[in-house]
């Protein structure tokens, strides 16, 4: 308690970084010095043995005799040293090299960010769906959407389907009946009659469509979904055009993966996975009643 209190050195790291630079330079000007010491004597000695002591005295390089050689490549290694210490280190020092990778990481995060720019030119992503989602988020408790989709996202060819998957026509029964089906003008026509148990909403801009009895016409995707505001969750059925127009509004997809690619004429969307979280996955092999592998996926918005 009444010991001697240790100072903590005042230094900040700049001064300490400079006193570091200081005492290196005095070392290699130090080293320097004694190389040029022992450079002279060196010098002197080898002279002295050649000439006095007669050590090689017949032997020559290029007509000279080899102390002169020997000398001459020593002064050549001492210029380089004198070179190093008040060139390079001095120039080419820390501060130097700082700014040289400084140079290269600026250079490199110039092309990072140019890269950057062409891919998202090239293959644009939609992320920002919060300008068209308020609105109509409030009126649906859970819009979902629901599609089967092969592995390069065809979803139907001729206005059909392409496959015949029984256990997933079960389950797509299963879940919209007794909901709202939001469907595009051509998957409405698709159906040889309308599907019991469920409201149909089919969309068109056609202010004529004529409908069998109970299904529901709507000249927008903003109506649809207004129509189906009483229901708490009513279904995007499809098809391609819709599923495209409809995706910013919906809340969770249903989304049957079939493990096959197919030739198709309508694809689904191409979906910006950052958004979505997997919530279920269930993997349904081919057998009797279902031509392809296939998984039941459920994605709910983050
Ligand atoms: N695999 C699956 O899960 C699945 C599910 C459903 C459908 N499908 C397939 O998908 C194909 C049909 O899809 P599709 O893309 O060709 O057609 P679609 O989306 O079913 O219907 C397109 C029609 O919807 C109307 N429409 C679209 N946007 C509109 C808007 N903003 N306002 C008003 N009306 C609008 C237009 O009708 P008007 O021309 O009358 O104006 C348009 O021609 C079929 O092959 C079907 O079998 C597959």
């Amino acid at each position: 308690m009444f010991g001697k209190k240790t100072q903590k050195p005042q230094i900040d790291k700049d001064q300490l970084e400079l006193i570091e630079n200081a005492q290196r330079r005095i070392k290699q000007k130090k080293r320097l010095y004694t190389h040029f010491v022992v450079f002279l004597i060196g010098a002197v000695f080898l002279i002295f043995a050649n000439t006095v002591l007669g050590i090689g005295e017949t032997f020559t390089i290029f007509n000279q005799n080899w102390f002169v050689i020997a000398i001459s490549i020593w002064l050549f290694i001492f210029l380089y040293h004198v070179f190093n210490v008040f060139v390079t280190n001095r120039l080419m020092g820390k501060d130097w090299e700082k700014a040289q990778l400084d140079k290269l990481v600026g250079a490199q995060k110039l092309r990072i960010e140019k890269l950057k720019q062409k891919v998202e030119k090239d293959f644009p992503v939609q992320t920002d769906f919060s300008e068209a989602r308020p609105a109509i988020q409030e009126n649906t408790n859970n819009l979902t959407l629901i599609v089967a989709a092969s592995e390069n996202n065809a979803i139907g060819k001729d206005n059909a389907l392409i496959w015949h998957l029984s256990d997933d026509l079960k389950r797509f029964k299963s879940l919209t009946s007794g909901h709202h089906i939001i469907m595009g003008r051509k998957t409405f026509e698709s159906f040889p009659k309308p599907l019991p148990n469920r409201t149909h909403v089919v969309i068109t801009k056609q202010d004529d469509y004529q409908v069998p009895q109970g299904v529901l016409v709507a000249n927008s995707i903003e109506k649809a979904i207004e129509m189906s505001k009483g229901d708490n969750q009513p279904f995007i059925i499809g098809g391609g055009e819709i599923y495209r127009q409809a995706l910013p509004f919906v809340n969770t997809m249903e989304i049957t993966r079939v493990h096959e690619s197919f030739e198709g004429d309508t694809f689904f969307p191409e979906i910006n996975m950052n958004e979505w979280n997997e919530t279920s996955r269930i993997f349904h092999g081919k057998d009797a009643n279902n031509d392809y592998d296939f998984t039941f996926f459920t994605y709910k918005r983050h």
